[in-house]
């Protein structure tokens, strides 16, 4: 069998902030965690300058991620800002809703159309016991309204938790039927506390039986920069279900992206601790064909690094808020 050649490395994941305002089950480590000293985080104009380069190589998909994209003073002119940086042709941001209600409306307007927002649970106080905050009603009250500024394609995540959310798979998917929307399942990742994996990792199999009730899943063909979302629409819903499966089927050979973390670092695969700084070269005047190298190069550690197999425990774990989910 001749080997697939790599896909090409489209998407930049930038983390802004390692900071949150929640603590979820799965993304926090067990003990206490450092958070970076602020002079060690990117600036935003930082951000623009790699965003730039890194469009001029070909990754002109870019999301903003966290810790709490939201959180960071000034993150809706940085947004405005990354949507005209020239060769960039997508922003996305992943959010976990807190602060939407206030901030949907200028996110929109600041050219953001690409929304990917938490939402694990609908019962208020299971919400508060997995992310440690009470803001359930935030959270539905963004979604309402980004569902009516229009933003297109709008992602809800949902992290599958045995014993935590799964009684409630089939509510949470019935969100997708009369809204434009793609409610994603999301296999629960090893990468924070390994203990918690043991107890409440739902293989994504298990999942799809418990929507039986939904009818025949028929699929959907996904656009080529998609994520590794298997799509789906069952019979009569207007949006989509989406199935990601990290643990039990590696995304490996398709994967197309790169993450920058927020202290600088790019990360050319979640599942290793292997790290390329740019923050030093950066701070240290590199030119911007120094910077592409730099890309590139962490684009080809991509293609050349073993796949892990299928239920591997990530090397090197840490928080996804550190690294960009
Ligand atoms: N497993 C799976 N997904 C995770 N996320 C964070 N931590 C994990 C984990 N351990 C994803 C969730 C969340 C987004 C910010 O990152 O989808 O919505
Ligand atoms: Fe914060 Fe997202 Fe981690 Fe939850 S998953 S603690 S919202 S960074």
């Amino acid at each position: 069998m001749t080997p697939h050649p790599p896909p090409p490395v489209n998407y930049l994941r930038l983390s802004i902030t390692d900071r949150c305002n929640l603590r979820c089950l799965y993304c926090l480590p067990a003990g206490e965690f450092d958070k970076l000293p602020s002079r060690e985080i990117l600036s935003y104009e930082e951000f623009l300058r790699l965003a730039q380069v890194a469009a001029a190589v070909g990754l002109q998909k870019i999301r903003v991620t966290g810790g709490e994209p939201l959180v960071r003073q000034g993150v809706v002119e940085f947004l405005r800002r990354l949507t005209r940086v020239p060769g960039v042709a997508k922003v996305c941001l992943t959010t976990n809703g807190v602060l939407l209600p206030d901030l949907a409306a200028d996110i929109h307007a600041a050219g953001v159309r690409h929304l990917n927002l938490s939402l694990d649970t609908l019962d208020a106080g299971r919400y508060a016991a997995l992310t440690g905050g009470d803001h359930l009603p935030r959270v539905l009250a963004g979604l309402e309204r980004a569902l009516r500024l229009g933003f297109q394609p709008l992602k809800l995540n949902c992290v599958v938790l045995q014993g935590i959310n799964d009684q409630e798979l089939l509510e949470i998917a019935r969100l997708a039927k009369d809204d434009p929307l793609e409610v994603r399942f999301i296999e629960f990742m090893p990468l924070a506390a390994p203990e918690r994996w043991q107890a409440h990792f739902l293989p994504m199999a298990e999942v799809r039986a418990r929507l039986a009730a939904l009818g025949p899943l028929i699929p959907v063909a996904a656009d080529p920069t998609a994520g590794p979302a298997r799509l789906y629409q069952p019979p009569g819903f207007r949006g989509r279900l989406g199935f990601i499966s990290p643990v039990s089927s590696h995304h490996c050979p398709t994967c197309n992206r790169l993450r920058l973390t927020a202290a600088g670092r790019l990360r050319p695969c979640l599942f290793s601790a292997e790290e390329v700084d740019v923050k030093g070269p950066l701070r240290r005047g590199a030119t911007d064909a120094e910077l592409a190298q730099l890309l590139i190069g962490a684009a080809r550690l991509k293609s050349r690094r073993p796949c892990p197999p299928g239920s591997a425990l990530p090397a090197g774990s840490r928080a996804m808020r550190s690294i960009g989910g």
